[in-house]
């Protein structure tokens, strides 16, 4: 293997001096912005043989642009996607490849010194000789000797990510304390959809963000819903409503802002997905029940904003219906399942569930009795008539031992950070 180079140019056609570990002689003038969130962490990054491999050089780059000095581990696979010339140039670092020959020694002091570890792609050989406790590379062994947390960012075909092997090692580790950001669903590198991709560097930099986030949601699992429901009257015409999901979006980034890891499930709505959290797409009411109860049990704090549907159709017509021949149609509607109230009946201790009510006339009172109906621990009221589609909102925030706290026509944003840090200080 050729001897790494001491300096290497970056893009602008400047030299830049290499450094291992020490990030106080850059020679480029590069600026580091003011109030970059990871400033002074030493984060290393293990770059697999994955196809998401040039995903990293980006991320590398947003950490570098938080404040953050990177330690780049390249290994054998992984140099056969992305040259180490690439990482070296982003991170202004030596890239470290060869056990044996790049600073033999340098893997413990990394293994001590990083404050996290991020693994992206972690493919599928990775997670199994993590798993099994194999440490044959540079990356393997560092991790090996390290007790600082790792974050695990797999990538791969759907068969291989769906293989019950990598199953039982990504369980496994979960289990030892290592952090995984679930790859997405996408077009994967074979051209096919599905389960497997590598998210985007956003949204691996925001979950870094939130692990170093010390806010007070630092560490607990959140699940939002937000948005509307559609319930199919046949195969084109649904049954829906106004909400846009801003309420239930904002209160998903008010937890993750606040240190949360958190859950959006989400209707239909036009809102983009924000960034950092996991964000599951759903239709009904049934399909919305079934991912959310599925969810709550680990979750540490449930935030229902959603506007689900109360009725649905009794049947789903197997065509669409015309006028032709007919005065009027009859549409025979049934309840829907109350997602709400299902929870509150499986709650664990010291989980705490919050519930939206959106009502055009006594709101409040209307609250409450929901709050005690669905055993609840609070309620944010609203008037819908004013809420729905519209950036701004006011809201009435009732607790279990029926306390209210009013709020002023506000963003949603504001509002919905207001009132997740009244429940968090209520809730200490
Ligand atoms: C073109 C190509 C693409 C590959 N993409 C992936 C991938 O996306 N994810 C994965 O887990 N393995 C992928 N592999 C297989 C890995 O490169 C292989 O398992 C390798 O041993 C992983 O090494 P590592 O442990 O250094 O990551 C790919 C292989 C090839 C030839």
């Amino acid at each position: 293997m050729p001897p790494l180079q001491n300096t290497i140019v970056d893009s602008d056609g400047n030299a830049v001096k290499l450094a291992l570990f020490k990030d106080d002689d850059y020679s480029n003038g590069m600026q580091r912005q003011p109030e970059a969130s990871l400033t002074g962490k030493q984060i290393t990054v293990g770059v697999g043989g994955g196809i998401a491999a040039f995903k990293a050089a980006h991320l590398i780059s947003q950490l570098r642009q938080q404040g953050a000095d990177v330690q780049v581990i390249l290994t054998r696979a992984g140099a056969q996607f992305v040259t180490p010339l690439t990482f070296e140039a982003l991170s202004h670092r030596r890239v470290l490849q060869n056990l044996f020959e790049d600073e033999p020694l340098n893997h413990v002091h990394l293994a001590h010194n990083s404050d996290l570890f991020v693994i992206a792609p972690a493919t599928y050989d990775l997670i199994g000789k993590l798993a099994n406790g194999l440490a044959d590379d540079y990356l393997t062994t560092t991790l090996a000797a390290t007790q600082q947390p790792v974050l695990l960012c797999p990538a791969m075909e759907q068969q291989m990510y769906t293989n019950p092997i990598f199953v039982k090692n990504l369980e496994t580790l979960r289990q030892l304390n290592y952090h995984v950001l679930e790859a997405e669903a996408g077009t994967l590198a074979s051209g096919r959809s599905g389960l497997g991709r590598l998210p985007e560097p956003e949204v691996i930099l925001s979950k870094v963000q939130s692990m170093f986030s010390n806010g007070p949601l630092t560490g607990k699992r959140v699940l939002v819903t937000a948005g509307p429901t559609r319930e199919r009257i046949d195969p084109m015409r649904v049954i829906s409503n106004r909400s846009s999901g801003k309420m239930g979006y904002a209160m998903a980034q008010a937890a993750q802002a606040m240190g949360g890891q958190v859950v959006l499930i989400t209707g239909p709505t036009l809102l983009d997905e924000p960034s950092g959290m996991t964000v599951i797409q759903t239709e009904s009411v049934d399909d919305m029940f079934e991912q959310t109860t599925s969810l709550a049990a680990e979750s540490d704090l449930i935030i229902m904003a959603a506007a689900v549907a109360d009725w649905q159709p009794k049947e789903i017509l197997e065509h669409k219906e015309g006028k032709a021949g007919k005065d009027s149609l009859m549409l025979e509607l049934v309840p829907t399942k109350d997602i709400l109230f299902h929870l509150g009946q499986h709650r664990h201790e010291n989980q705490i569930i919050v519930g939206f009510a959106a009502e055009t006339q006594d709101f409040v009172e209307k609250a409450k009795a929901k709050l005690k109906k669905k055993n609840a621990d609070f309620f944010v009221a609203n008037d819908v008539s004013k809420a729905a589609e519209s950036d701004e909102n006011t809201a009435v925030l009732i607790a279990k031992d029926g306390s209210e706290q009013s709020f002023s026509l506000m963003e949603k944003s504001a509002l919905a950070r207001q009132v997740l840090e009244s429940i968090v200080k209520a809730s200490d």
